[in-house]
Order: structure tokens, then sequence, then C-alpha cells
């Protein structure tokens, strides 16, 4: 029996797109933070007596799609150990609300985690990324803390993440402002397949992001959360811009996210630096230096109220311990 915990990330620089749908390599190279208040702790358990694997999430038992893909985890770390026996998985959200901010990253790296100890297994870093990717792309970045890289590679053993910088020592910090309206969603896996096959404007990414990547990592190494911030917006920007422009174009963003990157806007002509980012949902984060953190929270308290918002810093890795 093992348990891990893996703090969630957010994308400064997104990974939006697969070259290998089944391995889950990326079109491109990817950056995200990792955040402190996200994280979800996992234990996992191989039972003989088990003839199905039994997955529980904060307390309620998963099936359908969401249960086979924590199955398909625990078949690759049956097959690399040479287990047979299904596994009980047990696993909590930490979200400081339960709207919407629940996410995949921490849930597969922290699934990796546990899996592959409870299993035998003793995993590098690297091998513990590469697996937690098997479940999905954006949970190979949770393995590390801090500012994290995802090299795109071009394989299974070429894809996988590397820690840019663990101890962030600078004031970076994201606002998480909850706009969840529990509409059905579109998938970020079915969201970006769409974008890759149908957006004219696809082909372009793969340039934006190399230019992305290049300016946040000068960005970083000269500590400039303006620049930072203003990389990561306008890469957000043009993530978007590919499910807009796909057949069927659809949109993540409600009005309420819309509101929110309006009022970031503003708060930028008043002075207050600050920058937006949003995934596959109508969430919007907003990062900004520590220094601005009272006006910008109290700017978004008065439209949203601070039930909504989350601050967030730098987070740590993986941890994982046998029970
Ligand atoms: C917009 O990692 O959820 O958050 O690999 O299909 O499981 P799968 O997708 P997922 O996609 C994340 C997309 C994103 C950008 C990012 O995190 O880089």
């Amino acid at each position: 029996m093992a348990t891990a915990k893996a703090h969630t990330n957010i994308a400064l620089v997104k990974y939006w797109g697969k070259k290998d749908q089944e391995l889950i390599i990326p079109q491109t190279d990817s950056l995200s933070l990792t955040l402190d208040e996200f994280y979800t702790t996992t234990r996992v358990n191989f039972d003989q007596e088990l003839t199905a694997d039994q997955v529980m999430i904060n307390g309620q038992q998963l099936a359908g799609p969401a249960a086979a893909k924590v199955t398909h985890l625990l078949d690759i770390v049956r097959q690399r150990s040479g287990l047979s026996a299904r596994a009980r998985v047990d696993s909590q959200n930490h979200v400081p609300t339960a709207a919407g901010l629940a996410s995949s990253a921490s849930a597969f790296a922290a699934l990796a985690g546990a899996a592959s100890r409870a299993a035998g297994l003793q995993l590098s870093r690297r091998e513990l990324s590469r697996l937690a990717r098997r479940g999905s792309g954006s949970a190979t970045r949770s393995i590390y803390g801090g500012l994290v890289e995802w090299q795109a590679g071009h394989d299974d053993q070429t894809s996988y993440a590397l820690p840019i910088m663990e101890q962030v020592d600078f004031g970076i910090e994201m606002i998480a402002i909850l706009v969840d309206t529990h509409k059905k969603k579109v998938s970020s896996r079915f969201g970006m397949q769409q974008s890759v096959s149908t957006s004219p404007y696809y082909r372009v990414w793969p340039e934006v992001v190399a230019r992305d990547m290049a300016a946040v990592k000068k960005a970083i190494a000269a500590q400039d959360i303006d620049q930072i911030g203003a990389i990561a917006e306008e890469n957000a920007l043009r993530m978007h811009a590919l499910t807009l422009s796909a057949d069927p174009g659809f949109t993540y963003f409600d009005s309420d996210t819309i509101t929110a990157m309006t009022i970031v806007r503003e708060l930028r002509e008043n002075g207050v630096n600050c920058y937006f980012t949003m995934d596959a949902g109508p969430n919007v984060k907003v990062i900004y230096d520590q220094v601005n953190r009272k006006a910008v929270y109290s700017t978004l308290a008065a439209q949203f109220g601070t039930d909504r918002l989350v601050v967030a810093k730098p987070g740590p890795g993986i941890e994982i311990w046998n029970d």
C-alpha cells in the first residue's frame, strides 16, 4: 500500500494538441507553475481478493470513462511490475471549494506515484513523469514543484517534464477566480483534438509555442513577472483562438470569463500589473507579483465575492510514502 500527494499546475505556455493519442505525446513543449493550494492525495492498495479495480474519489465511487482511465494507468503499472492483482484506489481532491478546479494533473500524478510505489516499482522522477503522462498530459508536469517544462519529445522515452525552478524565490502568485457555471463542458481531450484536426490556425500554433517557450524561459531567468504574465496571457488567448476557429467552433469562455479578462485589463490600465490565463473551462487565473496582491484581490472581490477567489503560491513536487 502506498500514498502520494501531488499538486496541480497551471500552464503559462499551454499544451494543446497531441501527436500520439495513445501514448499522449504532445505536439509542442509546454511550461507551467505548480500551485500550493490545490492537490490530490491518493492511496493505492493492490489486493488479490478484488475482481475489479475500485476507485473512490472524495468518498464517491468512480464509474464509466473516468474509472476506465484510472484502470488504464493501473494496467500499465501492472504490466511493468508483473502484478496481476486489482487495486483499491482512494483519492481526495483538496481544493478550497468544490467549484470546478479539480484537476486531472494532480490526480494522475498522484495515481502514478502511489500505484508505482504500491506495486514495488522504484521509479525516478523522470520515469514517474512519463508514467503520469499516460493518464493525462498535464499530469506529466505535476511531478515537480515550481516552474516546470514538459519537453514534447517524440516517443514514450523522450516525452517528460523537467524542473526549471523548483523553489521559486520571487513573488509570482495566482488568484483563481471560480466562475464555473456547471454547464456541460467540452473535455480538453476532445477539444484539443478538434483544434488539431479542424482549425486552419493550428499549423502556426507550434511556432507560437516555440517563440513563447524561449521568451518565457528568459523572463523566468530574469525573474520578470510582468514579462512572464504578458507571455502567458497572449499564449492563452492564442490557444483559445484555436477553439473558436475549429469546425464546429466552440469556446470555454462564459460571460464571467470575459468580465474577469476586462477587469484585469482595467487594473493594468490603472497601473496594477496583472495578467490572465484560462484553461479548458470558464475559470480565470490571474497572475501577478505578490506586491500587487491586495489591489488585485480587492478589485476581483468587489466583482466576484471572496468565496469565489483562491490565492495560490508556487507549490511543491510529488511526495510518495509507504503506508
Ligand atoms: C488547457 O492534460 O487535461 O489545461 O492529456 O487529454 O488528459 P489530456 O489533456 P489535459 O489538457 C490540459 C490542457 C490545458 C493546458 C495545459 O495544461 O497545458
